[in-house]
């Protein structure tokens, strides 16, 4: 790195450093913190809201989408718990929301048992100070591209019981993850040690997206952590391979509900971000 370079490093990052942890670089953005920017969060720093800016420039209705993104999955734990499953695992958890996971499915049975996962440090901060203290909870850093590890960390073999049903979440997450990384062998990781009745929660960044949306995100999101891989129904569909579907399928996610309620307001038009959003089972014999 030349003098020039640093000395634009550091100004970019000076006035940023204070309100960071160790850990995270002010410089790179970060998808936790960018959806946190599109959820009117306050943990974002300006290299995360350039890109959420470019995004919102060709696809204003992102943040629509995001708020949607919240709620399909609150509807959908609450409709699992409603079920009679007690323990969860969320993979790619962001930067706290309200209402929780932990606090939803608790609604339902104060016994749920919750695991948080996710690689931002940004994130791990925050289960630091949320969960402490909180038993039957946990969040640890981890990583979805190693399923071997997440299951056999203390906390997830702790907390969770593979003989009885267990609902892992994907929500807005697998399309950080690249091709060759592999993502139907990652579902098929944590699918396998699933007992019947088990579920898989899921969205998914779509191909059917406007190319606007897409180029903008590449070109803000090249070479980061940030950057995503946009697939098809089809592709996201096989995702679901050894579930079956229930509710409407896999569909974009303002359009997922299983009741009436809870509604927020319709999308004008088709969304230029498009996410589909579905919840599989395991069948029961
Ligand atoms: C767009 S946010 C979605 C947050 C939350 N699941 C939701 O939908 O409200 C994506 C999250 O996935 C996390 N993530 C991305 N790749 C990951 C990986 N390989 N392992 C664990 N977490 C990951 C990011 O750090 C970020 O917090």
């Amino acid at each position: 790195m030349t003098t020039e370079q640093w000395q634009a490093r550091k100004w970019v990052t000076m006035s940023e450093l204070e309100r960071v942890p160790p850990g995270v670089d002010p410089n790179v953005p970060s998808s936790a913190r960018v959806y946190d920017y599109l959820l009117g969060g306050k943990d974002n720093v300006a290299v995360d809201r350039a890109v959420a800016e470019r995004l919102l420039a060709v696809a204003p209705d992102a943040r629509a989408v995001a708020r949607a993104n919240r709620r399909f999955q609150i509807e959908a734990v609450r409709h699992v718990a409603r079920q009679g499953v007690r323990q969860f695992i969320d993979l790619g958890t962001g930067i706290p929301t309200a209402p929780s996971i932990h606090q939803t499915v608790r609604e339902v049975s104060p016994a749920c048992r919750v695991v948080y996962v996710d690689h931002d440090p940004m994130v791990r901060l925050h289960a630091q100070v949320l969960l402490a203290d909180q038993p039957g909870v946990a969040g640890i850093q981890g990583d979805l591209r190693r399923p071997a590890d997440i299951l056999a960390d203390p906390h997830v073999t702790g907390l969770i019981d593979f003989d009885q049903p267990v609902c892992v979440l994907m929500v807005g997450v697998l399309h950080f993850v690249m091709d060759a990384e592999d993502p139907p062998g990652i579902v098929a990781a944590f699918r396998k040690p699933m007992a019947p009745g088990s579920h898989l929660v899921l969205s998914h960044a779509m191909a059917e997206s406007s190319p606007e949306a897409i180029a903008q995100l590449r070109l803000a999101t090249a070479g980061s952590p940030a950057q995503g891989a946009f697939r098809s129904h089809g592709e996201v569909l096989r995702l679901f391979d050894g579930f079956e579907l229930i509710g409407p399928g896999l569909v974009p996610v303002q359009d997922w509900r299983l009741t009436n309620d809870d509604h927020l307001p319709p999308l004008d038009d088709t969304p230029r971000l498009r996410l589909d959003a579905g919840v599989g089972r395991v069948p029961v014999q």
